[in-house]
């Protein structure tokens, strides 16, 4: 699989309005009901989005330790202005080697990061491991097979065959979830809608989704240029969105 270079996404990743809409989180409400104290990891968490929304959420509700890890220099360099004076803790790390003990963590989400493990065996080891026992991992994932006409597989219509090495088919993610030792839950939404071609101009434009670095820069020229011939006669455009939610529990 390819792997994308996040240092030509990190200035403008905040930029996109989808990456802001983050809800509180129902796992965190679910185990602070039990129990006050509480210790949540993010893997792969970027500019730190969700931890600063969840923080919010959950502030006077429970005594929540706020931890994160991100590989890519550049996205840890604007992570660690956001998070600047907000008592979160982060260390530049991949999923693959998680720099805390065994049994720490009550939670672990990784937020649209799981599908970039290169070696996603090792790095559920790895989150297994970090957890206690009666911990959660949840996955918040895109599922590209059921979402073939996605605005960006219709008009960058390579991206497809990159997401298929990079995110796993639904049996497989269980499957492996499974192996590493977890009870896994899967639960899927799909979409149809449509969305206004100005926005989606808007996304494609900014190209700080990763899919859109797997590509080289002409089949992404050739994209920009079938989206202009489309608006020529289109406002809208029918597309189909499909998302799973592996929950998984250690034992
Ligand atoms: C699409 S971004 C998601 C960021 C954040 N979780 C959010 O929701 O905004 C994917 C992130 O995964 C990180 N990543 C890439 N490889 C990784 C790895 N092996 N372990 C952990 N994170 C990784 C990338 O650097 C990037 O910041």
């Amino acid at each position: 699989m390819k792997n994308t270079d996040y240092s030509k996404i990190a200035e403008t990743y905040n930029k996109s309005k989808t990456r802001h809409y983050i809800q509180p989180d129902p796992n965190i409400s679910e185990l602070i009901y039990k129990k006050k104290y509480r210790r949540v990891l993010d893997i792969g968490c970027g500019t730190g989005n969700y931890l600063l929304k969840q923080k919010a959420y959950f502030k006077n509700k429970a005594d929540i330790q706020w931890f994160g890890i991100e590989p890519s220099e550049a996205m840890f360099s604007v992570l660690s202005e956001s998070v600047k004076d907000q008592d979160i803790t982060t260390k530049q790390a991949a999923a693959e080697a998680i720099p805390f003990e065994d049994d720490y963590f009550d939670y672990v989400i990784c937020n649209h990061s799981y599908h970039h493990f290169v070696d996603k065996e090792k790095a559920f080891q790895e989150i297994y491991r970090v957890l206690k026992r009666g911990g959660r991992y949840y996955i918040n994932t895109i599922h590209p097979y059921e979402m073939k006409k996605s605005w960006v597989y219709q008009f960058f219509p390579s991206v497809y065959e990159e997401d298929i090495l990079r995110f796993y088919p639904e049996e497989k993610l269980f499957q492996t979830l499974e192996a590493t030792g977890f009870e896994t839950r899967v639960e899927k939404r799909v979409f149809t809608y449509r969305k206004s071609m100005l926005l989606i101009q808007e996304e494609a434009a900014l190209r700080n989704y990763s899919q859109l670095h797997l590509i080289s820069d002409a089949n992404y020229q050739e994209g920009l240029q079938a989206m202009e011939a489309y608006m020529k006669s289109n406002k809208t455009l029918l597309i189909e969105h499909a998302k799973l939610y592996p929950l998984s529990y250690k034992d």
